[in-house]
Formats: structure tokens, C-alpha cells, sequence
């Protein structure tokens, strides 16, 4: 059953189709000759208008084009369409040919690592770990230290008081109290902790900054224990040829005092710039705990005696990693932290 005409249209509707490449080219050659103003319906629609003796075979010819172009455009479509979903599933393929991307891994800040270090020196040595509140009693943080009311010695921490005659602890030595208070002898503790004062924030101070405080109370500690027991932890921090030096000091809670300095690891005791030419490095303040600090405890200085020793983690931290500002430890640019991985 042909028909010229129909004939001629269908053969251009084919090519049509054998021309178009993508679904949504399909779709186009379908609306031209079977939608509502396509071609074939536009035929079929004016069969009407044709003499009586055609329409019955141009209306057959033009019904079986359009049910074959309407078969031919679907088995395309099917195909086009398999086509284009092979097209996105490699399209989301992985590429195993792309670099690798590293998980981001936080590190260990550096003056947590420092006191990390610390601790693990006089944890070696058999001394636990405590800790204190922040906020403090002024008894605790003063008056037990042998700071009596008024006494110049409480200028020298510039203190942030809290109401309610309390204050942010300036050191971590109330913990001193806060264990002997706790316990008997013999005591052997290390306090790492935060602590306020009331410094303006420059390249060597902050307001808040770490301590890691250390005590030990016996019958018999001397001295020579002491200075025993932080040139080992000299060596254990800043290696094998380090050694320390102790120089008269003063604080209300210990007699005698001494400050500690290590010498210095960069230039060996020559003198450099990190020492200031002097050949060594400040470190942390100690002494014998004062007999009235022992006494407010409620120790008997004549049976007990014991040593105590305080330093400041950002300096510790700043000396051993050549650190010149110690704000960069506070500003948690990832810049600076990334090196400490
Ligand atoms: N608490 C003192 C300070 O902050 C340090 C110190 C602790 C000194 C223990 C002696 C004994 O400066």
C-alpha cells in the first residue's frame, strides 16, 4: 500500500530520523510529522478534502507510514536514549588516573605537645598528674604561699580578680596547696595548667599562658634533689649535652629560691641570638617550699621537707621551636600550626 505523497513524506520523515543523534533531536523529527501540525497528521486531518476515490488509499498509505515512523522513532529513541545513560555513567567514573587527596589530619598544637613531653619526663619519674581550678581563692593563689596581705611580693602577678574575693589563679602553684591539703607525704605531683594575668598581649606576654608546676615532699628532700632532678629533666628536653645552672632568686613560697637556666641548645654556651649572648636560657623559677607553706598545710616542717619548681609552657615551647612571637600560639593561623605536624 503506497501513495506517492505519503511516500514522499515518510522517506523524508526516515532520514529524518536516521539523521538525528540524540533523544532530543528524535523528539524534534517526531513533532514534525506526527505532532499536531506534523506532516502525516496534517495529511490524515485533510483526508476530507481529497477526491472520494483517493482517500481510501492515501488514508491507508499515510496510516501505515505514521504507525512505522511512530516504531522506527521509538526503537531510535530506546537506543538514543541507552546511549546518553552510557554517556553520564562515564562521565561519573571515577578517574583512577587523578592524585590522591590527603585527608585533612589535625596535629598536635605545639604547646600541648611540649607539656605532653614534660609530663612524660616526671611521669618517668614516678610523679602523677593534677590538675587545680582556674579560678581560685585568693588563700589558695596568695596567702597559704606565704604572700602576706599587702606584701609587695603580690605585685609582682598582676591578678585578675573575680567577685566574690576570688580571682583567676596567676600561677599554678594554689595546687601546691590544694594536694598537700589532700594528702600526706610523701607527695610527688606535676600541675600543668592555664593561668591569668594581667599583662598587656606583645611578643613575650599574654594574659592567659600555661605553667606546669612540680612538687615533691618527703622526709629528707634537699636541695641536691632539686638540682638533680631538673638537670635530668634538662637533658631529657633538650637533649643529652644539656646542662643547668641555678642562680638565687626570690619567691614568698620557697627558701631558698633559685632560677633555672639550661644552656643555651643553639650556640652550646657561646652566645648567640636566641640566648642574647649570655650563653644560656631562662627557664623556670624554683626553691624549697618555705617552712610556712609547709605549716599552713598542715605539715610539720621539722619532719618533712620538699622542693618546688614553676615554668611557663609558651616559653618552653618558643626556646625549643625558635618561636620569636608568642601570639602566634594563640592565633591558630594554620600557617604556623602545619609545621608541628
Ligand atoms: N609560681 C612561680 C611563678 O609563677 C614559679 C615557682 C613555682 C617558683 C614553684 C618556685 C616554686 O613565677
Amino acid at each position: 500500500m503506497s501513495h506517492p505523497v505519503v511516500d514522499a513524506i515518510a522517506g523524508e520523515a526516515r532520514e529524518a530520523v536516521a539523521a538525528a543523534a540524540t533523544a532530543a533531536e528524535l523528539e524534534q523529527v517526531r513533532i514534525k510529522y506526527l505532532g499536531r501540525q506534523g506532516a502525516l497528521t496534517q495529511l490524515l486531518r485533510s483526508l476530507g478534502t481529497l477526491p472520494a476515490a483517493e482517500r481510501p488509499e492515501v488514508g491507508a498509505a499515510a496510516n501505515v507510514a505514521k504507525r512505522e515512523l511512530e516504531a522506527l522513532l521509538d526503537e531510535r529513541l530506546g537506543s538514543a536514549q541507552e546511549t546518553e545513560r552510557a554517556r553520564t555513567r562515564a562521565a561519573a567514573r571515577p578517574d583512577l588516573t587523578l592524585p590522591g587527596r590527603r585527608p585533612p589530619v589535625g596535629v598536635v598544637h605545639p604547646l600541648r605537645r611540649v607539656e605532653e613531653e614534660i609530663i612524660e619526663v616526671f611521669a618517668g619519674l614516678g610523679f602523677s598528674v593534677v590538675d587545680g581550678p582556674e579560678i581560685e581563692s585568693d588563700y589558695n593563689n596568695f596567702e597559704a604561699l606565704n604572700f602576706p596581705p599587702d606584701h609587695p611580693a603580690r605585685d609582682m602577678q598582676d591578678t585578675f580578680f573575680v567577685p566574690g574575693e576570688l580571682l583567676l589563679r596567676t600561677h599554678t602553684s594554689p595546687v601546691q596547696i590544694r594536694t598537700m591539703k589532700a594528702q600526706r607525704p610523701p607527695v610527688r605531683v606535676i600541675v600543668p595548667g592555664r593561668v591569668y594575668r594581667r599583662d598587656i598581649a606583645d611578643a613575650s606576654h599574654s594574659p592567659v599562658f600555661h605553667q606546669v608546676e612540680g612538687l615533691a615532699v618527703d622526709r629528707d628532700i634537699s636541695m641536691g634533689d632539686l638540682k638533680g632532678t631538673l638537670d635530668l629533666f634538662a637533658r631529657e628536653l633538650f637533649g643529652a649535652r644539656s646542662r643547668t645552672r641555678f642562680r638565687p632568686s626570690f619567691f614568698p613560697f620557697t627558701e631558698p629560691s633559685a632560677e633555672v637556666d639550661v644552656l643555651c641548645f643553639l650556640c652550646g654556651g657561646d652566645g648567640c641570638r636566641v640566648c642574647k649572648q649570655s650563653g644560656w636560657l631562662e627557664i623556670l623559677g624554683s626553691g624549697m617550699v618555705h617552712p610556712n607553706v609547709l605549716k599552713n598545710v598542715g605539715y610539720d616542717p621539722e619532719e618533712v621537707t620538699g622542693w618546688a619548681f614553676g615554668m611557663g609552657i609558651e616559653r618552653i615551647a618558643m626556646l625549643k621551636y625558635g618561636v620569636d612571637d608568642l601570639r602566634l600560639f594563640f592565633d591558630n593561623d594554620l600557617r604556623f600550626l602545619r609545621q608541628f605536624a
